[in-house]
């Protein structure tokens, strides 16, 4: 922690109060979040509405040992009743399903509760651009868990695209395929199936939405723009499958730089598949979230660098988002802490009547969640005219 970061945990003199909708003892990510909380002791778990489930939400609360009043079997009742308390929750995790991330995230914004919410942002691209106006009529911290781009060397990846090491960036490539048997076959019993193989949840292109949004946040967090347009074909490959589970995707940049994401689910027998490379004309890096503690960095003219996290010469930012020396790996529970982090001191700031901005600058937030839904909505459009350009 900086001296400005503890100095505003002095002066706000607690730790900030969290609520979680969704993310119950039923789900796959809410217990990620709660280790990511917990990592730097800035938040206590105070409320939630754990689960859809009203035993299920007990069952949680019961088990982090919630106070009885703070259990809720309703988002907007508990928005409300948080609310009108002194001692209520100063920011919700939202980590339901996406179909109900805009209606949960306007209930608590309108509450004038900060938010920290699972991506993608919202079910469509019209939700998501009516929750930034309600994001920016609320004037409150709002933060997307694009968990990946808070791994030090993700954001070392960063620094070095933008102080120009690479050179002019011609092409930016990221992978998020994966093909582990829980991905790679539906279950016997379509009952079983997840929500995200169900295309009437988040529509065939569900996909997109859970890796693919991850990975193209990467390209723009790391490769410093955003394309101008893109070109997409989607396939289905397991037997009995309803939505897509692969997904190629070309991009065009204004400057004419040129990108390219994969997205799968039957990339068979690889475990989680997260990768971005990109190549300038002096330089290119490449990063694997399996190996996540080192950047490779390839220059034309000299031997290739690993570069490793906790390295003494990175920026302030990197070297905060390592905790330890290296040679200690930190992994994806420490880099998804690290969103947690900032977010804290956003919303600290906020409270003591400072700028939560500088706070924001590193995070994934409204804008990205915005752009997510219009990358997976053009990719659908251009998928059904056969892989033509669509304009981002
Ligand atoms: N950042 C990451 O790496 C990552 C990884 C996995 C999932 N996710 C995202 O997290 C979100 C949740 O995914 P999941 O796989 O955990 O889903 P899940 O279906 O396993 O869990 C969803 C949780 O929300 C609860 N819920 C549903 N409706 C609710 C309601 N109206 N009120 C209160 N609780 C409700 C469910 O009971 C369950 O506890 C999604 O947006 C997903 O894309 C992110």
């Amino acid at each position: 922690m900086t001296g400005t970061m503890a100095q505003l945990v002095g002066m706000l003199g607690r730790r900030l109060r969290l609520g979680m909708v969704g993310g119950g003892f039923d789900s796959v990510i809410g217990e990620t979040h709660r280790v990511a909380f917990q990592t730097d002791g800035l938040y206590e778990l105070v409320a939630g509405a754990f689960s859809i489930d009203p035993a299920v939400t007990r069952a949680t609360a019961a088990g982090l040992l919630i106070a009885p009043d703070r259990v809720y079997d309703d988002f907007r009742e508990m928005a409300r009743r948080e609310s009108e308390r002194s001692d209520g929750i100063d920011a919700i995790v939202i980590a339901t399903p996406p179909q109900i991330h805009a209606a949960v995230a306007t209930a608590f914004l309108a509450a004038g509760i900060d938010v920290i919410c699972e991506k993608p942002l919202t079910r469509t691209l019209a939700e998501a651009e009516a929750l930034q106006s309600a994001v920016e009529a609320s004037g409150r911290v709002f933060v997307l868990t694009h968990c990946y781009s808070a791994f030090p060397m993700v954001r070392h990846a960063r620094d070095l695209v933008a102080s120009g090491a690479l050179g002019r960036i011609r092409m930016v490539e990221a992978e998020f395929a994966g093909g582990a048997p829980g991905v790679n076959l539906e279950p016997d019993d379509p009952a079983d199936r997840h929500w995200r193989f169900r295309a009437q949840s988040m529509g065939p292109e569900a996909i997109l939405g859970e890796v693919g949004t991850h990975a193209y946040h990467l390209m723009s967090y790391v490769g410093g723009t955003t394309p101008r347009r893109l070109a997409a074909r989607l396939q289905t490959f397991a037997a009995r499958r309803e939505v897509f589970d692969n997904a190629y995707l070309g991009f065009d940049y204004s400057d004419g730089a040129a990108g390219r994401l994969w997205a799968s689910y039957v990339a068979t027998g690889v475990q989680h598949g997260l990768s971005l490379r990109v190549f300038g004309d002096a330089a290119s890096l490449e990063w694997r979230e399996e190996d996540a503690e080192f950047l490779r960095f390839k220059p034309l003219n000299e031997p290739e660098t690993l570069l490793r996290a906790g390295q003494d010469g990175a920026s302030a930012l990197v070297t905060r988002s390592a905790r330890f020396r290296p040679g200690h790996p930190e992994g994806y529970a420490l880099a998804f802490a690290n969103i947690y982090v900032e977010a804290a001191f956003a919303i600290a700031a906020a409270r003591l009547g400072q700028s939560p901005r500088p706070w924001l600058d590193n995070l994934p937030g409204i804008a990205d969640g915005v752009a997510g839904l219009r990358m997976i909505e053009a990719a659908a459009a251009s998928n059904a005219a056969d892989g033509a350009w669509r304009p981002l």
